[in-house]
């Protein structure tokens, strides 16, 4: 019996890692992707051995397609298949728009937008082997709304929820179902390289409609459900939560 794999980018902190975490506890075994924090790679990966399943640790920066199909190079040797996909990792430049220079926008879009379609096409290239798979990837408000100094992120995450649209479609010939979470601030480490990250908390604590911040279980809750087999009629679509906050004006 094989059992089956699957792949969270981003998974040595913050969402990325619960969500491979929750996978694991769900059956899965692992593929703990990284770009700069081995230590917590590994971390992450001895907390999945710990629970009885197999971690590959592999670090690949995903905003650079090479490394990306390194990454897929590794996995079919280990492991041979892919069930499914999570296309969590993400970065980015915080700057007003005027102060955007080009290697920003490269680098933001590199990684969030870019990322998905090439890391997709060869997921899928696996996923079709058992016949079929699900993506999901992880977006934020700032692709529907203003956030300050969030405009290439924003972008980016536009681009996310655009390309699930355009490979929820063309892929469920292949039986794979696309879709995304997109959430509200969640006080991970990647807050701490928003320069009004305080504001942000206090907003989201005082205005959220639900009374309390999105924590990460809200987001891993709603990525299993995707990942799950009682949503496979749901195809391209981007789920909210964040509390209602997106609703106020
Ligand atoms: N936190 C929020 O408020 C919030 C809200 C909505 C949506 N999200 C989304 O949720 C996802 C996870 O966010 P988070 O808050 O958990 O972030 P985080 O704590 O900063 O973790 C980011 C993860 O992505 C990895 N990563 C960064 N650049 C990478 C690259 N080029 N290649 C491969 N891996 C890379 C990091 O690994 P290394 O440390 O090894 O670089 C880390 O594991 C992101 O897509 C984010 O946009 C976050």
């Amino acid at each position: 019996m094989t059992n089956k794999v699957a792949l969270v980018t981003g998974s040595s902190r913050g969402i990325g890692k619960e969500i491979a975490l929750r996978l694991a506890k769900e059956g899965y075994d692992l593929v703990i992707n990284y770009a700069r924090s081995k230590n917590a790679a590994l971390e992450t990966a001895a907390e999945i051995e710990a629970l009885g399943r197999r971690a590959l640790v592999v670090k690949a920066n995903v905003g650079d397609v090479d490394k990306i199909n390194h990454m897929f190079e590794q996995i079919e040797q280990e492991f041979g298949r892919l069930d499914i996909f999570v296309n969590n990792a993400a970065s980015g430049v915080q700057r007003p728009a005027m102060e955007l220079e080009e290697k920003h926008w490269d680098w933001t879009m590199n990684i969030n937008s870019k990322a998905l379609l090439f890391c997709a096409q060869q997921a899928a290239k696996l996923m079709e082997k058992s016949g079929k798979g699900k993506i999901v990837s992880i977006s934020s408000l700032g692709s529907i709304r203003y956030l300050e100094n969030y405009t290439a992120v924003g972008v980016s995450k536009a681009a996310l929820e655009a390309l699930t649209r355009y490979l929820a479609v063309e892929f469920s010939a292949k039986n794979i179902v696309v879709n995304a979470v997109s959430g509200g601030a969640v006080d991970t480490e990647a807050l701490a390289h928003f320069p009004n990250r305080e504001e942000m908390l206090a907003e989201a604590r005082e205005k959220t409609p639900a009374g309390k911040m999105v924590e990460i279980d809200d987001i891993v809750n709603a990525v299993m459900f995707l990942l799950g087999d009682g949503s496979d009629m749901i195809r391209g679509q981007t789920i909210i939560v964040d509390g209602g906050i997106s609703l106020l004006v």
